[in-house]
């Protein structure tokens, strides 16, 4: 730790409270799975859906955050591990905000992600594991990357010469090589509310 000599400063304007007012608690939900799994895609019709139920919402997502913030980050394990650290402090400001916050990375090493879940607490992170084999998400080649990786133009590609740590526990599994769009966030919905996260939508049955 480089900074010293530092002191915490207390808000009066507490999580608790901004959660009383949003009529929700603030959560974290954490998409993980291979590039082209569909973790983005998921996270942003989710986020539409909570948005119109009036949850203070917002996505952080792989490769927007990466051209930003952490610009300056590669996709060597240490620089992947930076990525995820930041994303971490970055999602527990935004709990601290009320808000509910939808993480889109590959997060692909069991370690980090962990590390994500205990900075943040057990209680408000959400894992979601966005199943796809790696033959249909290469498939898809929805940036034209898994084609260069193959190529050998990009290194450590997760999935081709990078691995990726498949979630031993977590909290959904979304096949997204299986199911439809509209039914995967249903189920998710589905769960939140289960947990008494959301507020069941009498008129709207997802
Ligand atoms: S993570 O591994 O550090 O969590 P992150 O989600 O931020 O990855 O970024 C992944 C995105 O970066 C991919 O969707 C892809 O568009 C792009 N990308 C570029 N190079 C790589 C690479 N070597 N491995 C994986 N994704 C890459």
């Amino acid at each position: 730790m480089k900074s010293l000599n530092i002191t915490y400063h207390k808000a009066s304007v507490t999580r608790e409270r901004r959660n009383n007012l949003n009529n929700h608690p603030s959560i974290v939900l954490w998409f993980t799975g291979l590039s082209g799994s569909g973790k983005s895609t998921l996270a942003h019709a989710l986020e539409e859906k909570l948005f119109q139920r009036g949850c203070r919402t917002f996505v952080l997502d792989g490769d927007n955050v990466r051209y930003g913030l952490n610009s300056n980050l590669d996709f060597s394990k240490t620089d992947r591990a930076e990525n995820i650290r930041r994303i971490s402090e970055v999602s527990k400001l935004m709990i601290e905000a009320g808000l509910i916050v939808m993480t889109a990375f590959i997060s692909p090493f069991k370690k980090d992600r962990n590390e994500a879940r205990n900075l943040i607490s057990n209680d408000h992170f959400i894992e979601i594991f966005c199943k796809a084999s790696i033959e249909t998400c290469e498939k898809r080649d929805v940036k034209g990357l898994y084609k260069l990786a193959r190529a050998g133009e990009i290194k450590n590609y997760t999935g081709i010469d990078s691995p990726y740590e498949v979630p031993e526990n977590p909290e959904l599994i979304i096949n997204t090589d299986k199911e439809t769009l509209d039914y995967s966030v249903s189920r998710i919905l589905k769960f939140l509310e289960r947990k008494d996260l959301i507020i069941k939508d009498e008129l709207n049955e997802n």
